[in-house]
């Protein structure tokens, strides 16, 4: 097993763009820069992960699920703050007009410095002064110019300015301003959370290292409410909680650590922010964010709309609840889980093979069914279309090329197990499964399969 420091990101995406995993948004026009599309293997894990969120976030906590409308009242984003203050340091190169984060070329040249305590006048001084060239080029530094992240668009079919409203940058909103929605129609009592599940825009002046930071991503957030007094302990408790979490879908331990933000970095109004920081092979980046964010999006939207979002207790005291948010990023989520699961190995002196390791819970295909040669593929498309047609395993057929090959093929794209329908099928009902990891095949009886397959589900 390979060290993530010892492998090639550009190797991976290169894997994962052949195989089918991801592809360049609007190819066939020259693409846009920085912007992927999902191919069927990519979607499948996507769905997977998302099945598991809702059910370890939502289900079996007795939390509550809501879909919200990407397109708000305008209002939403004046009182969230994000309208004055979702905003990233933007400087230029005026000799080549490319834009970048202040932050970014700070942190990258001057590691020392540390980011989240500089005012934005420093990071400039530090720039104009000493960054000279730059990602290739000579550099004419502007001043740093705060830039909001936030997409604008029209609503309706009048172009002014009153019509201007905006792509949600988070989820996060749209429960907020459904919270008492929420409480009068479920009548929950708190503590309870609701979440949702959907896509989010920013326009990130450097979107990068292919999936992990693109301007349209998909977010699965938790807004869970509970009594101030209740608030330190349901953040802990979700901080372990999304630390299980991707460690059910596979992240391995040494690759994962939970990082508490800093008193400089915090929000004025967060009690706590812990990042779950991923080791990619560019080093530790975030890949979810727990924030205790006491009761400041709730309090907010009262001022703003003017409306009660108060929560009447047992006891007949009113109460803005404090709220708990984990936040995680799919994208991030399915690019951490593709790269642990990378693996280049040595099978012979020469050769080799690239096998994506994994967990069976979440691979694009769970098992491949294959026939040893093709004159015997009518047993092996029947077994096919009968798992295919009476259990949820995500099966796949191939008869194209050597078995060596098929083999190989499914170890590439992460199939767990690949099942061979050969002579001696015929005559007593048995298949080989072979095993991607240790590459052994057992016989097993076609009546097993379910069985033998069901010790690996979540
Ligand atoms: N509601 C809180 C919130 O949105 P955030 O830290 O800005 O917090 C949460 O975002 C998660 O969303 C991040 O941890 C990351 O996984 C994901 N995310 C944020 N910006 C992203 C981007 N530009 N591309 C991909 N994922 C992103």
């Amino acid at each position: 097993m390979s060290k993530n420091s010892e492998k090639n990101l550009q190797d991976i995406i290169n894997h994962l763009k052949i195989s089918g995993f991801v592809y360049q948004d609007s190819e066939i026009y020259g693409g846009v820069i920085n912007t992927w599309d999902y191919g069927p293997l990519a979607t499948s894990m996507l769905q997977t992960i998302k099945k598991y969120w809702v059910r370890e976030f939502i289900t079996r906590e007795g939390n509550y699920q809501i879909d919200s409308k990407i397109i708000m009242n305008p209002n939403v984003w004046r009182a969230s703050g994000h309208l004055d203050n979702f905003s990233d340091y933007l400087i230029e190169n005026k000799l080549n007009q490319k834009r970048y984060r202040a932050d970014h070329i700070v942190k990258e040249l001057f590691p020392e410095v540390n980011v989240e305590k500089a005012t934005f006048e420093e990071l400039e001084k530090l720039i104009q002064e000493n960054v000279k060239q730059y990602d290739g080029s000579k550099c004419d530094w502007t001043s740093i110019r705060p830039f909001n992240l936030m997409f604008k668009t029209q609503m309706g079919a009048i172009d002014t300015t009153a019509s201007q409203t905006y792509l949600r940058p988070e989820t996060a909103q749209g429960i907020f301003v459904n919270f008492k929605n929420v409480c009068r129609t479920t009548r929950a009592k708190l503590p309870f959370g609701i979440g949702q599940i959907g896509k989010s825009f920013r326009n990130e002046i450097t979107p990068r290292d292919f999936i992990f930071r693109t301007r349209e991503f998909e977010q699965m957030e938790l807004e869970f409410f509970c009594e101030e007094k209740d608030s330190d302990s349901f953040y802990q408790y979700w901080i372990n909680k999304c630390s299980n979490f991707v460690k059910l879908l596979g992240l391995k331990n040494d690759n994962i650590r939970v990082r508490p933000h800093e008193q400089e970095e915090l929000s004025h109004y967060s009690k706590g922010t812990s990042d779950i920081e991923y080791l990619f092979p560019f080093g530790w980046g975030e890949l979810l964010g727990i924030a205790n964010r006491g009761n400041y999006d709730l309090s907010q939207h009262m001022k703003y709309s003017q409306e009660s979002l108060e929560y009447l207790k047992e006891d007949g005291t009113k109460i803005i609840p404090y709220v708990i948010e984990p936040s995680i990023g799919l994208d991030r989520l399915l690019f951490a889980l593709l790269i642990d699961a990378y693996e280049v190995e040595k099978v012979s002196e020469d050769d080799e093979r690239t096998v994506l390791k994994v967990d069976y819970s979440i691979a694009p295909y769970q098992l491949a069914v294959f026939p040893l040669l093709k004159k015997i593929s009518e047993p092996a498309k029947a077994l096919y279309e009968r798992l295919l047609k009476t259990t949820n395993i995500r099966v796949v057929y191939d008869e194209a090329g050597s078995i060596g090959k098929r083999y190989r093929r499914q170890d590439a794209i992460g199939t767990p197990f690949a099942i061979t329908v050969d002579f001696e099928t015929l005559e007593n009902n048995t298949v080989t499964i072979r095993n991607r990891d240790t590459m052994e095949q057992e016989r097993i009886s076609i009546d097993e399969i379910e069985h033998y397959l069901s010790k690996f589900e979540k």
